[in-house]
C-alpha cells in the first residue's frame, strides 16, 4: 500500500491539481431557457471549486435538441457559450478547475425533445427499454432510427463544433461521454448495436465513432485536455454487454495510445447485480490516469487510491450536499445528506442551498 490519499496533489498532462477528489458529472436540469446556463448554474459551481477537478453536468451537442427542453444546458452556440464562460471564470476566480462533458443523447431523447420533427438516433433501430423525462412526464422511449453512415460524420463534427466552443468559453478541458446509455456508449456495447458496417460487429468497430469524436475533438484540444467517460456494466436505460469486462478492456487498450488526460469509468464500488468488476481488468490495459466513480465513499476512496487502483475518485451525490467536500472530509466533519427530490427540479432549492462547514458553525 501507498501513501497516496484524496488530499495527495496530482499532475498529469499539463495539469495539476491540489487533490484526487473529483466532482462527478451531474445533470441538473436548471439552465435557462435556450438551454443557455445562468447565474444561478455559476454559483452552484463556484461553491463545489474546492474539487481537484469538477466535471460539469452533461452537455448537448445536438443542435437539434430542442430548446424548449430548456434545463439541459447545450454548447451549439454563442449564447450557450456565453452562459457557460459565466461558469467557467467563477469557478477559476474560486481557483478550480472544470471539464466540459459533452454529450449527445441518441435513441433516449423523445421526439417531443427534438426540433423540425427530427427522429431519435441510435446506431440501431432498438429502443431503450423504460421511460424517458418530458414536459408531459415520464413516455417510454422512441425506436430510433439507424444512423446512416454521413450522418454519424454529421454528429462527430458536432462534437467538435462544442468542444471548440467549450476552449473559447474558458473550460480547461473536455470529457467526452462515452458512458450511461448515451449514444456513443449505444455504439460500444453490443446490445444496442447491431451494425454490419465498419461502425459494428468486432470492438474495434463499435469504438470507431468514439475514436472519431476524439480525433474531431483533437482539432480544438491538445490530448492531455480531453478526458473519456465509460460505464462498462451499467444497465441504466437498458443497457447491455455480452461480455463487458472482455470488450471494455479492448476498448481501454484502444484509448491507451492516444495520449488521453484520463479514463473515466463508472464502476460501482459495489456491484450488487452479479456484473463483472471491470476497474482492474481496465487498470492494467489503460496506462494513463484513471478515475473511478460510483457509490465511492472516503473510505473505499482512500482504498483503491492507496492501492494503486485508481488515480482520482470522482463523487456525485456527495457533492450534490456538500459544496465543501474536500473541506469537511479534512476536518472529518459531518456530510450533509441528499436530498433525491431536489436533483431535477428548478431554482436554488436542492442546488445551492446547502450549507458550507463553515455556515453551519457560524449559525451554532
Ligand atoms: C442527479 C444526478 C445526475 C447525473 N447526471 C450525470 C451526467 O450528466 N453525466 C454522467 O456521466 N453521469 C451522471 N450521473 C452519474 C454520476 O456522475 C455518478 O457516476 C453517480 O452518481 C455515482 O456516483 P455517486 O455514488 O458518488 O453519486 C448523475 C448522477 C446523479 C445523482
Amino acid at each position: 500500500m501507498s501513501t497516496v490519499s484524496l488530499f495527495t496533489p496530482i499532475e498529469f498532462g499539463d495539469l495539476f491539481l491540489p487533490n484526487r477528489i473529483v466532482m462527478a458529472p451531474m445533470t441538473r436540469r436548471r439552465a435557462l431557457y435556450g438551454k443557455i446556463p445562468g447565474e444561478l448554474n455559476a454559483l452552484y459551481y463556484k461553491q463545489r471549486s474546492s474539487a481537484g477537478l469538477i466535471v460539469s453536468e452533461s452537455v448537448e451537442v445536438d443542435p437539434f435538441s430542442a430548446i424548449d427542453v430548456p434545463t439541459r444546458p447545450g454548447l451549439t452556440n454563442a449564447a450557450q457559450e456565453a452562459g457557460w464562460r459565466l461558469v467557467t471564470h467563477a469557478v477559476h476566480a474560486a481557483g478550480g478547475k472544470i471539464f466540459a462533458q459533452l454529450s449527445h443523447m441518441g435513441r433516449t431523447a423523445h421526439p417531443s425533445q427534438l426540433l423540425e420533427g427530427r427522429q431519435p438516433v441510435g446506431p440501431s433501430a432498438l429502443a431503450a427499454a423504460g421511460t424517458v423525462y418530458t414536459s408531459t412526464g415520464p413516455e417510454s422511449y422512441a425506436t430510433p432510427r439507424a444512423l446512416e453512415i454521413p450522418e454519424i460524420g454529421t454528429i462527430v463534427s458536432a462534437f467538435a463544433s462544442a468542444a471548440r466552443r467549450a476552449r473559447s468559453a474558458g473550460f480547461d478541458g473536455i470529457e467526452i461521454h462515452g458512458a450511461n446509455g448515451y449514444l456513443i456508449d449505444q455504439f460500444l456495447r453490443d446490445g444496442s448495436n447491431t451494425r454490419t458496417d465498419r461502425y459494428g460487429g468486432s470492438v474495434e468497430n463499435r469504438t470507431r465513432f468514439l475514436l472519431e469524436i476524439v480525433a474531431s475533438i483533437g482539432m480544438h484540444w491538445p490530448a492531455n485536455r480531453i478526458g473519456v467517460r465509460l460505464s462498462p456494466t451499467n444497465s441504466y436505460q437498458g443497457m447491455s454487454d455480452s461480455d463487458p469486462l472482455g470488450h471494455f478492456s479492448e476498448i481501454a487498450t484502444l484509448l491507451d495510445p492516444l495520449g488521453l488526460a484520463y479514463l473515466h469509468i463508472v464502476d460501482p464500488a459495489v456491484q450488487t447485480s452479479g456484473q463483472p468488476v471491470t476497474r482492474p481488468a481496465i487498470r492494467s490495459s489503460f496506462g494513463g490516469t484513471l478515475i473511478v466513480a460510483g457509490g465511492y465513499e472516503r473510505t473505499r476512496a482512500e482504498k483503491v487510491l492507496a492501492s494503486g487502483g485508481a488515480d482520482l475518485v470522482a463523487f456525485g451525490e456527495a457533492f450534490i450536499a456538500n459544496p465543501d467536500l474536500p473541506h469537511r472530509w479534512r476536518q472529518h466533519a459531518a456530510l450533509n445528506v441528499a436530498d433525491k427530490s431536489t436533483f431535477y427540479t428548478p431554482g436554488e432549492q436542492g442546488y445551492t442551498d446547502y450549507p458550507s462547514l463553515s455556515w453551519s458553525l457560524s449559525r451554532k
